[in-house]
């Protein structure tokens, strides 16, 4: 008998981060050999450019493809979802305020929210990658009143992975050395990368304080603009990559005796106030994950975790007034 699909919805489709992220979950790098059905959503105007993408991905003859539907109707496109990547938001452009922006996301996260509340599968899982992820996560989550809040999550995984790839680079050891490290708080610029938790090769990585706050914190909070400098585009290859990874960890579990970091709603662990969507680090198991308990933060650790939940609390207020959640 074969498989059903899995049907994952994606939102952004025509996007950049999209343009590799399609492929990926096509090719098998989400759920192995499974058959997948990809539900993509894109904005009216972007339809056009997305039928080439289908178009392409037709010509990638994806054995595990067996189907692609397409539309600017969420109610249409979450129909059935078991996973859904929430990639596709409004980037902030010149001259816009804060405020306007978590307004315009406000509206596209409001009407997904109760989209997928209503037509997605009872086992529907939610990653949010889209710009501010944590707080377009939250708007999400308080408007899909039947679906657990566990299952709405934001993507702090490419702040993980751009972390392990700064201490693997100082220290001249191999990515695959580095394991335990969290990013704690926000996806932004006031995330807190913690490296006194992490192992290379099994040990505590000898590096000295001046280096952790001056080098690599802000290279790994401030990398996305780095990557904009440089490459005239942000990363789009990367935060594909760390969005296959964080659904195919939640999916399908975390290795052994290690954990990843994800962006959940705090059950008041560490001291982050419920109500808010946080990076932590977690474990996951057969579909669930579970905040990582009983790790110690120094003084400067606890600093930098205050300073990002004031600034989620901020935005979470500032979404509160809006009237979103
Ligand atoms: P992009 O601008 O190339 O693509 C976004 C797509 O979303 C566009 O095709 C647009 O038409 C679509 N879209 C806009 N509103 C929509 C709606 N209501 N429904 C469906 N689709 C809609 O942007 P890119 O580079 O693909 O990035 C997407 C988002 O991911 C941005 O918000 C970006 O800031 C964020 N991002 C998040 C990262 C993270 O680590 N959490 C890392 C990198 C990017």
């Amino acid at each position: 008998m074969s498989e059903t699909p899995v049907k994952v919805a994606v939102t952004g489709a025509a996007g950049q981060i999209c343009y590799s992220l399609l492929f990926r979950i096509a090719s098998g790098s989400l759920l192995g050999d499974r058959p997948v059905e990809l539900r993509l959503l894109e904005i009216t105007p972007a339809l056009k450019a997305l039928e080439g993408v289908v178009m392409e991905l037709e010509d990638g003859a994806f054995p595990n493809l067996t189907n692609v539907v397409v539309g600017d109707d969420p109610l249409k496109v979450f129909e059935g979802a078991n996973l859904a990547m929430l990639v596709g938001a409004m980037p902030r452009k010149a001259g816009m305020e804060r405020g306007d922006l978590l307004g315009a996301n406000g509206k596209i996260f409001t009407a997904q929210g109760k989209a997928l509340n209503e037509v997605a599968a009872d086992d529907i899982k939610v990653l949010v990658t889209g710009n501010p992820a944590n707080t377009n996560a939250l708007i999400a989550m308080n408007n899909a009143p039947d679906i657990p809040n566990e299952r709405f999550t934001a993507l702090t995984r490419l702040d993980h992975n751009r972390a392990k790839a700064q201490l693997a680079k100082k220290l001249g050891v191999g990515v695959g050395a580095v394991t335990h490290m969290t990013i704690w708080g926000n996806h932004s610029s006031t995330q807190y990368p913690d490296v006194f938790h992490a192992l290379v090769n099994g040990s505590a990585p000898q590096v000295d304080e001046e280096w952790i706050e001056n080098d690599f914190i802000p290279t790994v909070a401030k990398r996305g603009a780095a990557i904009i400098n440089a490459r005239g585009a942000s990363s789009a290859a990367s935060a594909a990559n760390a969005t296959v990874e964080c659904m195919h960890d939640w999916v399908l579990g975390t290795p052994e005796g290690d954990w990843v970091s994800m962006s959940v709603p705090s059950d008041g662990s560490y001291g982050v106030p419920e109500g808010l969507i946080s990076s932590f680090p977690v474990t996951t198991k057969d579909g669930a994950y579970e905040i990582v308990q009983g790790l110690e933060l120094n003084d400067f650790s606890q600093a930098k975790l205050d300073a990002t939940i004031a600034e989620m609390a901020d935005e979470k207020q500032a979404v509160t007034e809006l009237g979103l959640i």
